[in-house]
C-alpha cells in the first residue's frame, strides 16, 4: 500500500496538486494549513552559509591505528588498532556555495573522528600553514579574499594590498599560486593539521605534533587552463568526483603522520615552533605513521550531514589538547560561535555532530530545538548530593603549557631564524621543480597584471623579490609583456 503523505504533525493530507480555493476558480484561504506550512517550510529551507569555506562535499569512512603512538598521547582514537567512525569535509575556502570547485584556494581539509571519548576533530588544510598569525588579522584578511562592497566583485588590489602589507603571508600566497592553489581532486591532495597541537600519553608528559594525512592517491594538480575550462563546464567537479569514486567503490585512503618535538625543544628550538605560518622540517622531526583514514559512505542527506555538519579545533578529547599558537586558541572560541549563530544553539544534539561512540551527560538544558534531555530526576546543577554527573581532571586528560608575564598586544618574540620569507623562499627553490617554477611565474604575471594601483603592483615586485631575488626580476620583466605572460 502506498504511503500517506501527511502534514509535519502526521496528518493525511488531501492534495499535493491542489489549494484549497472558494471554487476551482476562485480566492485561495489561508486556512488551507498544509499549504502555508509546505510555503513556509520552503522560505526557510536554507541556513546561512558558512562564513568560510562555504564549497563543499564529504563522505563518511574509517580511521583504524596501524602503528603504535601509545607513547605520546593517551588518546583512545590512537591507540593500537583501535578503529573510528569517521566524517570528512573537504572546501574551497573564500567562494561561496555554488562557486567553482577548480577556481584557484587553499582547500579545507576536516576530519572528524567519533571516538570512544567523544568527538575530535582536526580541521586542516591542503597546506601546512597560513596566512597570518594571529587572528585579529582573519576578518580583514577574510574580507579581502571576498568581494568589494559597492560592485560584488573580487578584486586583486585588495587581495595584494593585504597580503604585501602581511609579509607574513609569503609562505602560503606560495603554495596558493603554486600547484596546491589547483589541486586534481580532493581525494589527491594531502591533508594537515597545519598548527602545532600537544599530545599527552598515559604517564602526563606532554609533546608537541603536527598532522600530515597523506594521499595514497597522490597530491596532484591541474593546469590552469584546464582547471579554468572544467570551472566553466562543471562547477562541483571535486563534489561530482568524490561522490562517484565512493559509489563505483574506488575508496580514497589517506595515512596519517605525525611530527613529535619533545616539550622541552619548543623553548629553545630556533624558530617559534607554535607559529602557522612554518613548517617544521622533516630532517629535525621526521613523520611517524599513526594509521589510516578511508572514505567507503556517500551521505544519505546532503543538508543534513554535510551542510549542518560542525568541525571545530574545540572538539578535542583526552589526550590531546591545544597549543599556544594565537590563531588556534581564537579559533577554539570562533567555530562553535559561528556554529551556534549558522546551525543553531542545539547543533550539537543534530545526528552528525553528536557523539557516535560516547555519550553526553552534563548540565545544559533547554533552547531552541533542543531535543535530548535528561531523566527528570537528573539534577539540574552540580555540585549535587543526588548523584549527578561529576566533572573528572583525570578522564579530562586536559593539555596545558607554562604562560606567564604582562598583558601585551605584540608579535611574537623573534627567535634566531624567525623570517617572513625563509621558509616561502626555501618552499620555492628547494621543492618546487623547473616546471612548478615556471607554473608559479606564469600564474603571478597574471596576478601582477590584474593588479590596477601602481604602488600595490610595486609591493607585490618586492614581496616576491623577498621571496627570492631572481623569481622578482622574472616577475618584473613579465609582467605587462605580452610574450611572457602568454
Ligand atoms: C583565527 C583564524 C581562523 C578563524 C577565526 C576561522 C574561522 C572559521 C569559521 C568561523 C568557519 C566556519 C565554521 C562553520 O560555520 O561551521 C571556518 C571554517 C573552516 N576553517 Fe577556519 N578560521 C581560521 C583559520 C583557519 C585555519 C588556520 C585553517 C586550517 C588550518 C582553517 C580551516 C577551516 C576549514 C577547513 C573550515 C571548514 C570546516 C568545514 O568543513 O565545515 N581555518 N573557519
Amino acid at each position: 500500500m502506498t504511503e500517506n503523505t501527511t502534514t509535519q504533525t502526521g496528518t493525511p493530507v488531501a492534495s499535493d496538486a491542489h489549494s484549497l480555493t472558494v471554487g476551482a476558480d476562485g480566492a485561495t484561504v489561508l486556512h488551507d494549513r498544509y499549504l502555508v506550512e509546505k510555503l513556509a517550510q520552503f522560505n526557510r529551507e536554507r541556513i546561512p552559509e558558512r562564513i568560510v569555506h562555504a564549497k563543499g562535499g564529504g563522505a563518511f569512512g574509517r580511521f583504524e591505528v596501524t602503528a603504535d603512538v601509545s607513547a605520546y598521547t593517551r588518546a583512545a582514537v590512537f591507540q593500537p588498532g583501535a578503529e573510528s567512525e569517521t566524517l570528512m569535509r573537504f572546501s574551497s575556502v573564500a567562494g561561496e556555495q555554488g562557486s567553482p570547485d577548480t577556481w584557484r584556494d587553499v582547500r579545507g581539509f576536516s576530519v572528524k573522528f567519533y571516538t570512544t571519548e567523544g568527538n575530535y576533530d582536526i580541521v586542516g588544510n591542503n597546506t601546512p600553514v597560513f596566512f597570518i598569525r594571529d587572528a585579529i588579522k582573519f576578518p580583514d584578511f577574510i574580507h579581502s579574499q571576498k568581494r568589494l562592497p559597492g560592485s560584488g566583485l573580487r578584486d586583486a588590489d585588495m587581495q595584494w594590498d593585504f597580503w604585501t602589507l602581511s609579509p607574513e603571508s609569503a609562505h602560503q600566497v606560495t603554495y596558493l599560486m603554486g600547484d596546491r592553489g589547483l589541486p586534481k581532486s580532493w581525494r589527491e591532495m594531502h591533508g594537515f593539521g597545519s598548527h602545532t597541537y600537544q599530545w599527552i600519553n598515559a604517564a602526563g608528559e606532554q609533546f608537541w605534533v603536527k598532522y600530515h594525512f597523506r594521499s595514497r592517491q597522490g597530491d596532484l594538480h591541474l593546469d590552469a587552463a584546464t582547471a579554468e575550462a572544467i570551472a566553466g563546464a562543471d562547477a562541483d567537479f571535486y563534489r561530482r568526483d568524490l561522490h562517484d569514486a565512493i559509489e563505483a567503490g574506488d575508496h580514497p585512503t589517506w595515512d596519517l603522520h605525525v611530527q613529535v618535538m619533545p616539550y622541552e625543544d619548543a623553548k629553545t628550538y630556533r624558530f617559534n615552533p607554535f607559529d602557522l605560518t612554518k613548517v617544521w622540517p622533516h630532517a629535525d622531526y621526521p613523520l611517524i605513521p599513526v594509521g589510516t583514514l578511508t572514505l567507503d559512505r556517500n551521505p544519505q542527506n546532503f543538508f543534513a550531514e554535510i551542510e549542518q555538519a560542525a568541525f571545530s579545533p574545540a572538539n578535542t578529547v583526552p589526550g590531546i589538547g591545544i597549543s599556544p599558537d594565537k590563531m588556534l586558541m581564537a579559533r577554539v572560541f570562533s567555530y562553535p560561535d559561528a556554529q551556534r549563530y549558522r546551525v543553531g544553539t542545539n547543533y550539537n544534539q543534530i545526528p552528525v555532530n553528536a557523539p557516535h561512540a560516547a555519550s553526553v551527560a552534563n548540565y545544559s538544558q533547554d533552547g531552541a530545538q533542543r531535543h535530548g534531555f535528561n531523566s527528570p530526576s537528573t539534577p539540574v546543577y552540580a555540585p549535587n548530593s543526588f548523584g549527578g554527573p561529576v566533572a573528572n581532571a583525570d578522564a579530562a586528560g586536559e593539555g596545558s603549557w607554562e604562560g606567564d608575564g604582562e598583558l601585551v598586544r605584540a608579535a611574537y618574540t623573534l627567535r634566531s631564524d624567525d623570517s617572513d620569507f625563509g621558509q616561502a623562499g626555501t618552499l620555492y627553490r628547494e621543492v618546487y621543480s623547473d616546471e612548478a617554477k615556471q607554473r608559479l611565474l606564469e600564474t603571478l604575471t597574471g596576478q601582477g597584471e590584474a593588479i590596477t594601483v601602481d604602488a600595490i603592483r610595486e609591493r607585490f615586485f618586492q614581496y616576491w623579490t623577498n621571496v627570492d631575488a631572481d623569481l622578482g626580476t622574472a616577475l618584473r620583466a613579465a609582467v605587462g609583456d605580452e610574450d611572457a605572460a602568454a
